[in-house]
């Protein structure tokens, strides 16, 4: 059976793309390589024995979408990754995070939905949570106005297909991730942020490397533990086997609502510092970081109840942060030395 995966080059895409062709799926990866690279297509090839059909493809071309979906119109499933997803630069360029992750999705829709099957998985986020009252955080939370562009293209995105599968034969389930990290354990494919990480691991791992002099703790002054915020950090290839788990719910047609959404984490809350100690300890080496002020937009905490995601789509989280966090740290060291 034929998936596409879009964005299927970048971090988590790529993980899924493993994963899918692991259990048979025959995968057409589409990437505009905006945020990732080719040479990701070896690494998926050493991995599975097997490379995914990629179509480089920008989604923001309503015709080249609708020519994408006449050639490949035996798909049975899209699984959609394809977006902008830095928080700080979707605050100073939103219109480019409305056109990339909206209009995108839209015109993804609009074909998906003309073929005889539209089972479609989307690339949520925690985010769209905001600071939730109530720790650990359920699918039933309130969805708050979105702390970013960023988090608030993920809120209409989810607004966009449960509007369209009340009137199409779109069935949907919306993954709500928390913090991913780490990379697969052949270091084969991991994380490639371009530029300087925003996001806590890869910039660890880069000072650990030598890459970065130190890390900025953003705040230590938080309602926490030891007062630095608190996340919920899920191993990549546990997210990107949710993803398959979650297309064969559908595929299966055991999905009880045409739009199901999940939570998808430990269920387990670190803090930075939790994290940078764990670190510490699975790379035997000491990490330079300094405690500096609180980044804009930062919530205090947020880590996932897992219960429908364990007991309804019947998926949890294998991986231990340590486990994760060492994957992160050989990646680093094979891509760096
Ligand atoms: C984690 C914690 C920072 C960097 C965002 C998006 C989410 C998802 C993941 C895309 C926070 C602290 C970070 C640093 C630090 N995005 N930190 N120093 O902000 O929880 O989530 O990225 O899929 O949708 O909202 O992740 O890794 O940026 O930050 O102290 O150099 O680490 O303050 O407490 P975040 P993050």
């Amino acid at each position: 059976m034929k998936i596409v995966v879009t964005g299927g080059l970048g971090f988590i895409g790529s993980h899924t793309v493993v994963e899918l062709q692991n259990e048979g799926f025959e995968v057409v990866a589409i990437d505009n390589l905006s945020n990732s690279s080719e040479s990701v297509l070896e690494g998926i090839f050493n991995i599975t024995g097997k490379k995914p059909i990629f179509e480089k493809l920008d989604l923001r071309e309503k015709l080249a979408v609708q020519d994408f979906f006449k050639k490949h119109n035996d798909v049975v499933g899209v699984i959609h990754f394809a977006a902008s997803k830095a928080v700080g630069e979707s605050v100073e360029n939103p219109l480019l995070y409305y056109e990339n992750n909206i209009n995108a999705l839209v015109y993804v829709l609009q074909e998906l939905t003309k073929l005889n099957k539209a089972n479609f998985i989307f690339s949520s986020s925690c985010t769209v949570y905001g600071q939730a009252e109530k720790m650990p955080i359920t699918e039933n939370a309130p969805v708050q106005s979105a702390m970013s562009p960023y988090g608030n293209t993920k809120q209409i995105g989810e607004e966009i297909i449960t509007d369209t599968a009340k009137v199409t034969n779109l069935n949907s389930i919306l993954l709500r991730y928390f913090n991913p990290i780490g990379a697969h354990s052949s270091a084969e494919i991991g994380e490639l942020p371009l530029g300087v990480p925003q996001n806590l691991v890869p910039f660890i791992t880069q000072t650990a490397i030598g890459l970065r002099e130190k890390l900025s703790v953003f705040g230590d002054d938080y309602p926490t533990s030891d007062g630095t915020a608190v996340r919920d950090y899920i191993h990549v290839v546990d997210l990107a086997k949710a993803h398959v788990v979650a297309l064969k719910r559908l595929l299966d047609n055991k999905n009880l609502e045409k739009v199901e959404t999940f939570n998808l984490g430990t269920g387990t809350g670190s803090s930075v510092l939790e994290v940078i100690n764990a670190f510490e300890k699975v790379s035997n080496q000491k990490l330079n970081y300094q405690i500096v002020g609180r980044r804009e937009g930062d919530i205090t905490e947020a880590y996932a109840n897992t219960d429908k995601a364990n007991n309804v789509l019947g998926w949890k989280a294998q991986f231990s942060l340590e486990e994760a966090l060492a994957s992160a740290w050989k990646w680093e060291q094979k891509i760096r030395g």
